[in-house]
């Protein structure tokens, strides 16, 4: 079972690149939808608070109110990038039978935890009532799918391997091209060093295995990478052995780790290191006007390219909501998954996300700069699927390889880190 989910994620490439305007609505904006039994308060659990983060939530938070004028938006979000803290939280709700009336969760095997768990209630009938599975991809619809049902609305599609940088910084210490390969890269990150500025900036644990993927996908190419999660995974083999070792090469070039992903890239913001590798909602940050972002200038303040060793490949995730079983209000979930599956909803929120949207017939005008390359790439790249941003391993897993990262860090013990992973790999159950 296992191995056919993973074959199935590792196979996604087609169906998830048609990106193209497939005209019709096809569901616009929700409309009012008055909670049942007269609850108001609507309780959207997330995990973003921060900087970047919340600018997006904001934005669809306002079409929920102007659409559901009954209703109360209650944000039950949990501070901590990735929301490894949200869902460690979260667990705890659903366990108890306490849960919020919709939840965050990660398209792939993350969500297909919670459905085996049979924590989630189908959303088939406003895929019915929306026309949505004729403006999500196909391949989209079934990584939050079991045997017909579908689970959750996503409401965008982040891109994980992207080297995010500054300008200035890398002019200063005599880096001239933009690295491409991990060897240029660590050849850079040392002219950095040299010049006296933080070569790579990091940020909370996650941030690790967040590098980690990207380096993962730049040492073993996108065919092994994508073969990680079938049944010919090479876990041990010395293909692993090797980008073990540019991994450990990488992070030793990393400044002290902030406490997450925005006073890392903050540091490359505002010149005081060269690189940060992160996902798109860097963009959000960097370039949202100040009272949420940095205000920065693209292209002069900071830059971006795919991750060294990974142009021509889109490392994915999707954000999607969902309808646990028991919610206490039920009606007010529906309103908002209609926000979150509606063209108005999508098109307000990615732009400030740092995202582009899920469905096919976004307004591509509203997708400019760093989001243009976005929305090209997810339309002709081959694909892989995000670790840390739960596409190709469930929670379990993940935290597995949490751990073996966060101990990597203190001892660089590459053998040990090697066989850790094997292990979690063999023991995921996945
Ligand atoms: C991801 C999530 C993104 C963004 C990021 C940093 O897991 O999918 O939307 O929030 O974490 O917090």
């Amino acid at each position: 079972m296992r191995r056919r989910l993973m074959a199935a994620v590792a196979a996604t490439v087609a169906g998830l690149l048609t990106l193209t305007a497939c005209g019709g609505d096809g569901g616009g904006a929700a409309q009012g939808t008055q909670g049942g039994g007269g609850e108001k308060k609507v309780e959207v659990f997330s995990w973003w608070t921060g900087p970047g983060e919340a600018d997006g939530l904001k934005a669809m938070r306002e079409i929920f109110q102007k659409n559901n004028a009954g209703l109360e938006f209650f944000d039950a979000a949990v501070a901590g990038g990735s929301g490894d803290k949200a869902r460690a939280l979260l667990t705890t709700k659903l366990q108890a039978g306490d849960p919020p009336d919709t939840f965050q969760g990660h398209a792939g095997a993350e969500l297909q935890g919670y459905i085996k768990a049979g924590q989630l209630e189908p959303v088939n009938f406003l895929y019915d009532e929306l026309k949505l599975k004729e403006v999500f991809p196909q391949q989209l619809i079934d990584q939050i799918s079991v045997r017909g049902d579908i689970y959750s609305v996503p409401v965008n599609i982040h891109r994980s391997n992207v080297m995010w940088f500054n300008p200035g910084v890398l002019k200063e210490a005599g880096v001239a091209e933009v690295p491409k390969t991990i060897p240029e890269f660590v050849t850079a990150l040392d002219k950095v060093k040299k010049a006296g500025k933080v070569p790579l900036a990091i940020g909370s644990e996650w941030t690790m295995v967040h590098l980690l993927e990207s380096v993962l996908l730049g040492s073993l190419g996108t065919d092994a990478y994508n073969a990680l999660w079938t049944a010919n995974a090479d876990w041990s083999g010395p293909a692993m052995t090797k980008a073990l070792n540019d991994f450990k090469t990488v992070l030793s070039y990393a400044g002290d780790p902030a406490d997450d992903w925005q006073p890392a890239a903050k540091q490359v913001a505002d010149g005081q290191a060269a690189f940060t590798v992160m996902g798109d909602w860097a963009y959000g940050y960097f370039h949202n006007p100040p009272d949420g972002g940095l205000g920065k200038k693209s292209k002069t303040d900071f830059d971006w390219a795919p991750s060294p060793g990974t142009a021509g490949t889109f490392m994915w995730l999707s954000d999607s909501f969902t309808l646990p079983k028991g919610a206490p209000n039920r009606d007010g979930a529906v309103a908002w998954l209609k926000v979150a599956a509606s063209k108005e909803g999508q098109d307000a929120f990615n732009p400030k996300k740092g995202s582009i949207p899920a469905r096919k017939d976004a307004d591509t005008s509203l997708y400019t700069d760093y989001l243009a390359d976005a929305l090209k790439d997810w339309g002709s790249n081959k694909l892989a699927g995000s670790i840390q941003h739960g596409v190709v391993v469930n929670d379990a897993w993940r935290t597995a390889i949490n751990e073996a990262v966060g101990l990597f860090h203190e001892d660089k013990d590459v053998a040990a880190l090697q066989s850790s992973l094997a292990e979690a790999a063999k023991n995921s159950g996945q």
